[in-house]
């Protein structure tokens, strides 16, 4: 076994795990935060997306011993005090999904891109998006959602 200690989401964790578990498993059935999908465990997908030291990574695709003494932000961590963030509202206003299986992921990957980039073009957030995969709502309102959360965001100065 590997003990191993991780903030996640601003609450320091210590966890056992053993050597080969990935940091998708520690999240999902360790600490028990399931937005962070399970979709194909080959980084594939993008269901999984987290921020890890602050850059994206897939999930499945890291080994939870690699994530000692990191910072990970999942999905669970964007809304604060009961509140959504921008990004998930403008989801949910502009229908930017249907089933939400893929939304975690997306959520995650455009928090990034709106971290580094405050005004993004729709070509810049579907780049962002390339490595998120969604079966059922298609990609233009996400797209929107976006720009307007961008926006909401810049008028607010965050
Ligand atoms: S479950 Fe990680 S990329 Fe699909
Ligand atoms: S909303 Fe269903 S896969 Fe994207």
């Amino acid at each position: 076994m590997f003990d191993l200690e991780i903030e996640v989401n601003g609450k320091q964790e210590q966890v056992s795990v053993e050597a080969d578990t990935t940091l998708l498993y520690l999240l999902r059935d360790k600490l028990g935060l399931t937005g962070s999908k399970d979709g194909c465990r080959s980084g594939d997908c993008g269901a999984c997306v987290v921020l890890l030291d602050g850059k994206t990574v897939n999930a499945c695709m890291v080994l939870a011993p690699q994530a000692n003494g990191a910072s990970v932000m999942t999905v669970e961590g964007l809304a604060k005090d009961g509140e959504l963030h921008p990004l998930q509202r403008c989801f949910s206003e502009s229908w930017a999904f249907q089933c939400g299986f893929c939304t975690g992921g997306m959520l995650m990957s455009c928090y990034a891109l709106l971290k580094s980039n405050s005004n993004p073009t729709r070509d810049e957030i579907r780049a962002a998006i390339a490595g998120n995969f969604c079966r059922c709502t298609g990609y233009q309102a996400l797209v929107t959602a976006v720009e307007q959360a961008a926006a909401e965001l810049r008028a607010n100065n965050v």
